[in-house]
């Protein structure tokens, strides 16, 4: 099977650099046209400037592609707009969305400013959900949409120093949640890749022999598949990196049902080991089919 994207536009936020770049340099030689978004910049977010997205931009052309750049940030509602135009207005329509941007300010927590906090915030979640609810109408419209947002292990397992980038990251999760129940009476399928890869975000942290492990690109033939019409699976958190490939899934363990009585303090003393234990355990694809488990003691 060969899986192509001619006549598919795509936008890739954040993809002057690392995964971005490579997402954006795959999705463009199969044939999809690509904006190439990156306001430049630091890893804190700190400066900017056209060099990055313009890279890019050149090396997909070089290599036979489309692609066009775009500066802005995903972080305010009116830049993350001028993104989705800029597809819009270059090559008619947005089909792919690949919310990938992101930025690092580090901290325990009691040290971290609420700046810096809100900072990483507004890239990571509020950008994707900025970017994202600009091309909503357009993939609703069409019938057609692939969203891909990019959470981390740092928010789904925990990171020491990232209170605000984990948040920001498991935010994202909760956001495809809805949009998935939203999007696919409209073939809107979206999706949260767990990236890990040696990029200037994570090189500092890794030996030379492990950061060969994990390039980038090892990471983007998951994203492309979501990106891809032949996939049809919604709502799935996917952990890409060093050539591995596995979904991550939530489970509720089978719990400890206190019945005919109001439970007290004392019966979820007595039964910690017992509600803890996953070992039984299942799977919820929505909140309501939690809530009516957890009511039915079933
Ligand atoms: P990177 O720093 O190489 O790339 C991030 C890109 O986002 C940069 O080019 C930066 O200019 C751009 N960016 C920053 N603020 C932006 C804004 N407001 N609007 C648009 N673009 C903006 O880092 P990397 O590693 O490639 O990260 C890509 C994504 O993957 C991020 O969301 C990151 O949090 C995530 N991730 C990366 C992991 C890794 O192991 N490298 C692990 C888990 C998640």
């Amino acid at each position: 099977m060969t899986i192509r994207f001619d006549n598919r536009v795509a936008i890739v936020t954040g993809a002057g650099n690392g995964l971005g770049r490579a997402h954006a340099l795959l999705l463009a030689s199969r044939g999809a046209k690509v904006v190439v978004n990156d306001p430049g910049g630091a890893v804190d977010g700190k400066g900017g400037g056209h060099a990055a997205a313009d890279q890019v931009v050149a090396e997909i052309k070089a290599a036979g592609g489309e692609a066009v750049p775009n500066y802005d940030s995903v972080a305010e509602p009116a830049s993350a707009a001028n993104i989705v135009k800029t597809a819009v207005d270059s090559f008619g329509t947005v089909d792919i969305v690949v919310n990938n941007a992101g930025v690092l300010r580090d901290k325990t927590f009691h040290n971290m400013t609420t700046e810096d906090f809100d900072f990483v915030v507004k890239v990571h979640f509020l950008g994707t959900a900025y970017v994202t609810h600009a091309a909503w109408p357009i993939l609703r419209a069409k019938a057609y949409g692939r969203v891909v947002v990019t959470s981390s292990n740092s928010g789904i397992y925990g990171t020491f120093g990232q209170a605000n980038y984990g948040g920001a990251k498991l935010a994202v999760v909760g956001f495809m949640n809805a949009l998935r129940l939203e999007g696919q009476k409209y073939n809107i399928m979206i999706n949260a890749l767990a990236p890990v890869a040696a990029t200037r975000m994570t090189e500092s942290l890794m030996t030379p022999e492990v950061l060969d492990k994990l390039r980038p690109e090892f990471v983007s033939p998951m994203v492309a598949w979501l990106c891809s019409e032949q996939c049809q699976r919604t709502g799935d958190i996917w952990s890409a990196g060093a050539g591995t490939f596995a979904r991550i899934e939530y489970r509720e363990a089978e719990g400890v049902r206190i019945a005919g009585r109001a439970p007290t303090l004392e019966d979820v003393a007595e039964n910690i080991d017992k509600i803890a234990d996953v070992s039984a355990s299942r799977v919820f694809r929505t909140s309501g089919e939690e809530v009516a488990a957890v009511v039915s003691g079933s």
